[in-house]
Order: structure tokens, then C-alpha cells, then sequence
């Protein structure tokens, strides 16, 4: 990925991963995700706008644009016009499906001289031209633009008390885009699918969320307020973990487990398969948010059978932004929408850059339709 995006904190390692790390922390503190959750709302309130009461969508598709969306206004809304900003979100477009295409292939492969490589160099190329000029424009007029872009080049590079460079910057930009669009796209169609195909678990749902929010539209103090909503996104990430292989290399002799493994050893892990392992999680297939209700259960859970955000010194950092999208985007919309599971159709995870369902085509009808409120 290095080659392809440039290096970034999930590239680097030692102190240069720590260096990088702490510079991009500070996006991702809580003052910060309070700030992110109107855009995450409105944004999710556009894409609910766009989609047309009673056809079918390509939730998958959908909810792809929506997470890009959703951190690309995070990251840029304050520092480019209405048209760069959905010229950059196509071109990260076409840089992430890139990308997820690339997992599967060799190195090789992208050295050629295709026109899916020329496309994707040129997007990447776009974007970070875009990032370059306007961190340049930041810098220029010294005004702080509200968003990410802004937190990331008041962060300095420790050992020259630099500001990062707009390279830099960009680098991390392209690897947040891939790292966190995927992941939460694939994640959000899943709990869509299982509100929309439980009628038990939406009228639970969407119970909670008209006593919590009382008709309002949701707020970051809400979140926290949501315990339900908290154990169906809990149960989708351990169901339908997105992660089919992290890997790790050992750096010193390691016990693991009976095995002692030599230092240099590749070793690779799979969420998907750890989180529906019967030995860990009783009826491992059901989807059922309730499991994590017992909390005397839940801390007898093994350590580290339940890993949605991965583990160590490179578990995620967008963890907790990560959450507050799926619980903004899946309360937005369940409150303005319903989804029909055509009962024909079987939704299969197929794995690709993430493990994400094959298709997922869904009927939307609007919730004030009044067929609809009265099933509701
Ligand atoms: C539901 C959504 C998400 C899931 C399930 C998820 C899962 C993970 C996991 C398992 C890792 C660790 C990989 C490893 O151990 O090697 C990881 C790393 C990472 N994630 Fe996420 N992620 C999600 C969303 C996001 C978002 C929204 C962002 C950023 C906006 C993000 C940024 C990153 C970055 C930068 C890393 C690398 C951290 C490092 O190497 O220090 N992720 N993610």
C-alpha cells in the first residue's frame, strides 16, 4: 500500500509508526467526533433524500457513497468549494475501488500499462493535488477552516517542529479514505439488512430511538443514550466483521499459545472466522444483539475473541469515529426509511478488500407512506 498511497501511519513501524500515530490523534479525540456527527447526520440525510421510494437500491453501493461522504466532508467541508469537493470524492472514489481491486492481485499487476492503472494513478494524482493546494491555501491565509484538514496541519512533525507537508498530509488523507470507507460501508449495509430483515429487532430500534430523541434529529449527547442501537451495531461488527486477514510479523521469539514461534515469523489472523467461532460465541450464526445484554456474560467472553477494531500498537484509530457513524447514519435512516429484503434473494459475504455482502439489493419505502406507518 505504501507504493500505491504513498507512506502512512498504517505502513510505518517503530517510532515512525508512533511518530505518525500521535499526529493524527488529535482528529480523532472526542471534542473532535462531538463536532463530526452533524456533518455524518446531515450527509446521511442527503443520501436519504437521493434514493426514490419504492425502487429498489443497491444498499452496498449506496452505503459506500455515504461513508465516503461522510469522512470526506469530516476531512474537507471547511477548506474547498461545493465543486473541487465532489470532484476530490470522485477521484477517492476511484483511488479505494483501486485499491480494494489491487488485494487481490500482485504487485506486478499495477506496474502495467492498463487503463484501471491509468485511471487510478490519475485520480491519485488529482487528489493529492487537490490536498497539496488547498493545505497551501490554509497555510497562506492562516485561517482555521473548522475541519480535519485544518486539525492535521496545526499537528507538527516531532523531530523538526514542522508542520506535515501537504505530501504528507495527502499520504495520510488517501490512506484514512481507503482504511475507513470500505470497513464502514460494509458494516452499515449489514445492519440495515438485519433491522430490515428482524421485525423484532427494527420495532425495538426505532422504540428507542422516538423515546430517546423525542422527534429530534440525533446529537452527539444521544449516543451514549442508545444502548439497544449500541448492541445491534456490537453484534454486526462480531457477525459481519469486515476483516478476513491481519497480519503481524513477529519481531522478537514469541509464545504462542503451545508453539513457540522464531522471530521474523509472518503470522495472519481472521476476525470473521475468530468472531463466529462456536467455542466463543454460543449460536455463533444467529444475529442477535442481546447477547451482549448480560454484561456478566459479556466480561466471560475470552480476551480477544471479540476484535472489531483490531488489536496493539496498529488497532485502529478511527475507532470511535467509526462508531459514531454507524450509530448517526443507521439512526437517520431507519427513522426516515424502511427496507423491503426481497425474500427470494440470499445476501452472501464474499470477501474482496473487506468481506462485504455479494449484492444487496433492498426496496425503500418512505416511513410516513402510510402502508408503511401502518405496518410500523
Ligand atoms: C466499522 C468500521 C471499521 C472497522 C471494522 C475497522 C477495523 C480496523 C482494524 C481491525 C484495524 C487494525 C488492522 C491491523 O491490526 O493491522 C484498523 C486499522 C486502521 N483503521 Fe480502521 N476500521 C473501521 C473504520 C475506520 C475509519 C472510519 C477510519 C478513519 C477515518 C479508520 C482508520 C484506520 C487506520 C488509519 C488504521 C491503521 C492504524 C495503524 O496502523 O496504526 N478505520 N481498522
Amino acid at each position: 500500500m505504501g507504493q500505491l498511497l504513498g507512506d502512512s501511519v498504517v505502513t510505518a513501524s517503530g517510532q515512525e509508526h508512533v511518530r505518525k500515530r500521535r499526529q493524527l490523534q488529535p482528529a480523532f479525540g472526542r471534542p473532535e467526533i462531538a463536532r463530526y456527527v452533524d456533518i455524518m447526520r446531515d450527509e446521511t440525510t442527503a443520501a436519504v433524500d437521493s434514493w426514490a421510494p419504492g425502487r429498489e437500491l443497491d444498499v452496498r453501493e449506496a452505503m459506500v457513497k455515504l461513508s465516503l461522504g461522510m469522512l470526506a466532508k469530516t476531512v474537507f467541508g471547511g477548506s474547498l468549494d461545493e465543486a473541487t469537493f465532489r470532484r476530490l470524492r470522485e477521484d477517492l472514489s476511484v483511488v479505494m475501488n483501486g485499491v480494494g481491486a489491487r488485494v487481490m492481485l500482485p504487485d506486478w499487476v499495477e506496474r502495467l500499462p492498463l487503463p484501471f492503472n491509468r485511471r487510478f494513478t490519475a485520480a491519485r494524482d488529482a487528489v493529492r493535488a487537490t490536498v497539496e493546494q488547498a493545505v497551501t491555501e490554509l497555510q497562506e491565509s492562516g485561517r482555521d477552516s473548522g475541519d480535519m484538514l485544518s486539525l492535521l496541519l496545526r499537528a507538527t512533525d516531532k523531530e523538526t517542529g514542522r508542520p506535515l507537508t501537504g505530501h504528507q498530509i495527502s499520504s495520510e488523507i488517501l490512506t484514512l479514505a481507503v482504511a475507513g470507507t470500505e470497513t464502514t460501508a460494509s458494516v452499515l449495509s449489514w445492519a440495515l439488512y438485519e433491522i430490515s430483515r428482524d421485525a423484532d429487532v427494527r420495532r425495538h430500534v426505532l422504540d428507542e430511538l422516538d423515546t430517546v430523541l423525542e422527534g429530534r434529529p440525533i446529537a452527539f449527547e444521544d449516543l451514549s443514550r442508545l444502548p439497544y442501537l449500541d448492541r445491534v451495531v456490537r453484534e454486526t461488527l462480531r457477525l459481519h466483521h469486515t476483516g478476513w486477514l491481519v497480519t503481524r510479523r513477529t519481531v522478537t521469539e514469541t509464545r504462542l499459545g503451545q508453539w513457540s514461534v522464531p522471530a521474523g515469523t509472518e503470522l495472519a489472523y481472521c476476525q470473521h472466522a475468530l468472531h463466529r467461532d462456536p467455542a466463543l460465541f454460543p449460536d455463533p450464526l444467529a444475529f442477535d444483539p442481546d447477547r451482549w445484554l448480560d454484561d456478566a456474560q459479556t466480561k466471560a467472553f475470552t480476551p480477544g475473541a471479540y476484535l472489531p477494531f483490531g488489536a496493539g500498537k496498529h488497532s485502529c484509530i478511527g475507532e470511535r469515529f467509526a462508531l459514531t457513524e454507524l450509530v448517526t447514519a443507521v439512526a437517520t435512516i431507519v427513522r426516515r426509511v424502511r427496507f423491503d429484503v426481497p425474500p427470494h434473494r440470499t445476501v452472501r459475504p464474499v470477501a474482496r478488500a473487506t468481506v462485504r455482502p455479494s449484492t444487496l439489493l433492498m426496496t425503500v419505502w418512505q416511513r410516513s407512506d402510510s402502508a408503511e406507518q401502518r405496518q410500523d
